[in-house]
């Protein structure tokens, strides 16, 4: 495939492992960067998360969401890997498989599925949903996809994992089953039919069978110590990251860079460049303290006019302002090298743009991330809005000062460069700073 962009991974990649990560609430619109991205590298892998997250990309004229394959998938020289941090639907995996392969995408060859990876089972969201609604008003609006209830199972030991589908599988999974129809019962969650779902799932187990299922950790150890350049392509975000993130209401894997090194297999010393991506606004879906969630009119207008609604659930998108706060304490703990800036467009129309740079409660101010994020509210920094059109804008040179000068302040506030900057849907709409 020709990919026209400049490279924006211009370093030396090879023998290491770059990272690209959503900083904050997922969403940050990382599937376009990592198609600008993937064709620098040899390897794209996945290292966390599951069909929970959906990665838009539009490639060759169509639109594509992917949820569990890494986007690498599309340029015929790589190598991809489903690490064994993620979790895995057979079923669902078996339907995004399909989609790519009727579209031409011959995956077989170029898709490892690590052996580790653990199995998403239908009564994982059978689970996921009993859970949530034993929680009432505390639910976490998760995406129902069984991410909880699977990630809870690999830590209490009891988990099947992706190479369990080659031996003796069906035993298995029937006494997993049982277990968890038990739990069910006791949490008095009996009005639900997994049969057809089932059926579903285990023609998905054996499609899986027929692709690669190896140890994708000793794997990309050989891979990196020939020279191969790995690109470690994030779901979620840093603040939906089970510790660092605003818990209870995050997911259950471990997001940032360290996730990387766990989820992938791969020592800390093989991590090269680890890029941020965050919108030049704020969206979170799903429950949990926001406090730079706007309820008014902008709240409105940001959501409206970038299209904030989710890619796997189609639930809106809550909106706000861009949060310092969050931002600083992601580019700490993923070491972030350099930050790229998603949706600056979307931002055109307004005559002040404000920026969250500490939160306060009760007269008391912050500007690190807190225990307990709930109830705070935003302190904003204000700036002049650009009102200019960024859409059709191919080098920095042509900024408009407003929008210039909001890129120095983020940077200047931030202490890390931003050498990427998105002024527009498509993949052609990306400036270069650095
Ligand atoms: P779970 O990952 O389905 O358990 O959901 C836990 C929380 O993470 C919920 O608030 C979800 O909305 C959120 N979440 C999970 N995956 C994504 C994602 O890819 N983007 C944004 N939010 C997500």
């Amino acid at each position: 495939m020709e990919h026209s962009n400049s490279n924006p991974a211009a370093t030396d990649t090879r023998g290491r492992v770059d990272a690209l990560l959503g900083i904050v609430f997922g969403d940050e619109g990382k599937g376009k960067v990592v198609d600008v991205f993937a064709p620098r590298y040899d390897v794209v892998a996945r290292f966390a998360g599951g069909p929970n997250a959906g990665h838009t990309i539009i490639f060759d004229g169509k639109k594509f969401v992917l949820r569990s394959i890494p986007s690498g998938i599309f340029s015929e020289h790589q190598l991809n890997i489903i690490g064994n941090g993620c979790v895995i639907a057979p079923d669902l995996f078996m339907a995004e498989a399909r989609e790519l392969e009727a579209a031409g995408y011959d995956l077989r060859p170029r898709l490892h599925i690590s052996t580790r990876a653990h199995l998403i089972l239908p009564t994982h969201r059978v689970l996921d949903r009993a859970l949530e609604a034993a929680k009432g008003k505390n639910a976490v609006g998760t995406t129902g996809k069984g991410i909880g209830p699977t990630y809870s199972e690999k830590a209490a030991r009891t988990g099947l994992r992706v190479g369990d589908i080659l031996e003796g599988f069906e035993a298995k999974y029937a006494a997993l089953k049982a277990r968890h129809e038990q739990q069910l019962r006791d949490l008095h969650y009996t009005d639900y039919d997994i049969t057809a779902e089932e059926r579903t799932w285990m023609e998905g187990v054996a499609y899986m069978r027929q692709f690669t299922i190896t140890d994708t950790v000793t794997e990309l150890g050989e891979l990196l110590a020939q020279g191969k350049s790995v690109l470690a392509e994030g779901a979620q975000g840093t603040m939906l990251d089970i510790d660092h993130g605003t818990y209870p209401y995050v997911s259950s894997s471990s997001t940032t860079t360290g996730g990387v090194c766990t989820g992938l297999g791969v020592a800390p010393q093989a991590i090269g460049d680890v890029y941020g991506i965050f919108k030049a606004y704020s969206t979170r879906v799903g429950a949990g303290p926001f406090p730079v969630e706007l309820f008014d009119e902008t709240g409105e207008q940001l959501c409206q006019i970038g299209h904030e609604y989710g890619a796997v659930t189609g639930r809106r998108r809550r909106c706000g302002w861009v949060d310092l706060v969050a931002l600083r304490y992601a580019i700490m703990v993923n070491g972030v090298t350099k930050l790229i800036m998603m949706k600056s467009d979307v931002l055109d129309t307004f005559s002040t743009i404000r920026v969250c740079v500490a939160y306060e409660r009760n007269g008391q101010r912050t500007t690190t991330m807190p225990f307990d994020t709930e109830g705070w509210a935003a302190v904003y920094h204000d700036l002049p809005g650009w009102q200019t059109d960024l859409t059709h804008i191919t080098t920095a040179d042509e900024f408009p000062p407003a929008f210039d000068a909001y890129i120095r302040y983020l940077e200047q506030e931030l202490h890390t460069p931003i050498t990427l900057v998105s002024v527009g849907p498509d993949r052609e709409q990306v400036v270069m700073r650095t």
